[in-house]
C-alpha cells in the first residue's frame, strides 16, 4: 500500500530516487554499457550505432546481449522474433506480478489476491500523488497483461479495427489532412509535429472513441506526458504532469461512459459499456482501454510522419514521393523498417528458457529491440539506407510480432499514407526551415518539433 504523504516530501523523495536511478544509469552509459546507453544522452539521439553493437555481442554470447544495468536485450530480427512469438515469455512476472514493483505486494498486481484487477485505483492510492506515478506510471492495459486476461480484453476492442471500418476513418483522415494542410499552407512556414502529424492522428482517435468537441492542444499535451512515461518518469515535474493527465483521462473517459450508457453508437467506449454491463469487463479496465488506445494511437503515428519526411529530406528521396505520391505505402513500409517510432519492448520468462544456446532465468526482464531488428544485415541487405523502392523480403517489427501484435496497425498505415501523399501533392516544394528537435526518450522516437517551409 502507498501511504499519503505531503505532497512536498513525496516530491523530495521522488526527485531523489529519480536523481540516484539516473546517475547510476549514467555511470554505466559513460563506462561503455550499451544498454544504458539507449536511455541516455547523447548515445539516445541516435541509438543506430548502438543497437549494432548489441547484435555484436549478442551474436558473440549466444544470442542475448548482457548488461550490467541487469537487463537483457535481444537484437537481432531472428531472436527479437522468437522472443515476441514465444508463449514462455510475458509482459508480467511468471506469478502475475507487475516487474519492477518495489512493493511487490499482491494487492498492486494485475491477479490481485482478492480477484480486484490493477485498474482500479486501491483506496489509500492517491492518483495525483506523483509517487504513485513512478511505481505504475501509467497503467497500459492490454499491453501490461498476459493471456487469459489479455485475450479477454483484446477480444472487445478488436471489432472497432475491422476493416469495414477503415475506409470511413481513411475518408475522415483526408478531410483533416486538407484543412490542416490549408492553415499550413497560409502560414508558409510550420512545425509538421505540432500543425500536421499530431492534430491528424488525434482526430482519428477522436472518431474512433467517439469524443466530441476534441481540445487538440490538451489532448497533444496528454498524449506527451503519457507517451514519455514509456520511459518511466523522468522527474517531478513530469510525475505531476502525468498525474494531472491520467486524473484528467480518467473523469473524461468516466463522462464518456455515462453519455454512451445513456445513448449508445457504433464506437468502441459503446462496445466496452455493454461488456461491463455483462460483467465481462470492469470500469478500471475499460478505463486503462481507452487510455491506451489514446496513446498507442497518436504518440506513435505522429512520430511515423515525422520520421518519414525526416528520412525522405535526409536521403534524397522527398522528390520520388513528389513524381509519384502513389509510392506512400513503400515509404510507410521503409520508414517503419528504418527508423521505426516504437524502439523497443520488454518480454519477461516465465520459466527458465533457452534462446541462441543461452539461459534465460525465469522472471528475468530481455529488451526486444524491435529498431534493431529493421537494421539486422542478416534480414535487409543494406540495412543503414532509406530505399523507398526496397523490395521488402522481410517483415519488420515496427508493430511488435506475437499476442500484443500492434492493433491498430491498419489504421496507423492509412494515416501515415495519407498525410504524404496529401503533403506530397499539395506543397512538393517541401523543405527544412529550422533545426528538428527530437523528442527526449528511449522507447518512442520522433521529432517533438519540426519547423518546415511550404516552397
Ligand atoms: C505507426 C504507428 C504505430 C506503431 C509503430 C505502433 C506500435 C505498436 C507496438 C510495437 C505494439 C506492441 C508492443 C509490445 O509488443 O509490447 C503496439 C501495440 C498496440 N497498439 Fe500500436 N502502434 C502504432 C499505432 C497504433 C494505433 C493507431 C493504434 C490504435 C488506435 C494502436 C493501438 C495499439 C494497441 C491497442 C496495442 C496493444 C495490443 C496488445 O497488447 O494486444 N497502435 N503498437
Amino acid at each position: 500500500m502507498t501511504p499519503i504523504l505531503p505532497r512536498w516530501r513525496a516530491d523530495l523523495r521522488l526527485g531523489t530516487r529519480i536523481a540516484v536511478m539516473r546517475a547510476g544509469g549514467l555511470a554505466l552509459a559513460l563506462r561503455g554499457d550499451p544498454v544504458a546507453r539507449l536511455m541516455h544522452r547523447p548515445w539516445r539521439l541516435d541509438p543506430y550505432p548502438t543497437y549494432a553493437r548489441l547484435r555484436a555481442d549478442a551474436a558473440a554470447a549466444g544470442g542475448v546481449a548482457r548488461s550490467r544495468t541487469g537487463i537483457s536485450a535481444v537484437a537481432t530480427h531472428e531472436t527479437c522474433t522468437a522472443v515476441l512469438r514465444d508463449r514462455r515469455f510475458g509482459v508480467r512476472l511468471a506469478d502475475g506480478r507487475m516487474p519492477f514493483d518495489p512493493t511487490s505486494d499482491t494487492e498492486r498486481s494485475g491477479a490481485g489476491a482478492d480477484g480486484r484487477d490493477a485498474s482500479t485505483p486501491t483506496s489509500e492510492q492517491d492518483p495525483t500523488d506523483p509517487g504513485t506515478a513512478l511505481i505504475e506510471p501509467i497503467d497500459l492495459s492490454l499491453l501490461a497483461l498476459d493471456p487469459p486476461d489479455h485475450t479477454r480484453l483484446r477480444r472487445l476492442a478488436q471489432p472497432t479495427f475491422a476493416p469495414k471500418r477503415l475506409e470511413q476513418y481513411r475518408q475522415s483522415a483526408r478531410k483533416v489532412t486538407g484543412r490542416l494542410l490549408d492553415d499550413a499552407a497560409a502560414r508558409g512556414t510550420f512545425d509538421l509535429t505540432a500543425d500536421l502529424a499530431a492534430p491528424l492522428p488525434i482526430s482519428v482517435i477522436a472518431e474512433l472513441l467517439a469524443i466530441p468537441d476534441v481540445d487538440t492542444p490538451r489532448f497533444a499535451r496528454w498524449g506527451r506526458a503519457l507517451g514519455a512515461a514509456l520511459d518511466g518518469v523522468r522527474s517531478v515535474r513530469h510525475a505531476h504532469a502525468l498525474a494531472r493527465a491520467t486524473a484528467d483521462l480518467r473523469l473524461l473517459f468516466a463522462d464518456l461512459v455515462e453519455r454512451r450508457r445513456a445513448d449508445p453508437g457504433e464506437d468502441v467506449i459503446s462496445q466496452l459499456v455493454h461488456a461491463l454491463d455483462e460483467e465481462t469487463v470492469t470500469l478500471g479496465e475499460l478505463v486503462s482501454l481507452a487510455q491506451l488506445l489514446l496513446v498507442a494511437g497518436f504518440e506513435t503515428t505522429t512520430n511515423l510522419v515525422g520520421n518519414a519526411v525526416r528520412a525522405l529530406q535526409a536521403s534524397g528521396s522527398w522528390d520520388d514521393l513528389v513524381a509519384d505520391p502513389g509510392i506512400a505505402p513503400a515509404v510507410v513500409e521503409e520508414t517503419l523498417r528504418y527508423d521505426p517510432p516504437v524502439q523497443l519492448t520488454a518480454r519477461f520468462a516465465h520459466e527458465d528458457v533457452e534462446i541462441g544456446g543461452r539461459r534465460l532465468r525465469k522472471d528475468s526482464g530481455v529488451l526486444v529491440l524491435l529498431a534493431s531488428a529493421g537494421r539486422d544485415p542478416a534480414a535487409h541487405a543494406d540495412p543503414d539506407r532509406f530505399d523507398v523502392h526496397r523490395e521488402q523480403t522481410t517483415a519488420h517489427l515496427a508493430f511488435s510480432g506475437g499476442v500484443h501484435y500492434c492493433l491498430g496497425a491498419a489504421l496507423a498505415r492509412m494515416e501515415g499514407e495519407v498525410a504524404l501523399e496529401m503533403l506530397a501533392e499539395r506543397m512538393p516544394r517541401l523543405r527544412p526551415a529550422g533545426r528538428m528537435r527530437p523528442r527526449v526518450a528511449t522507447v518512442l522516437r520522433g521529432p517533438q518539433r519540426f519547423p518546415v517551409r511550404v516552397g
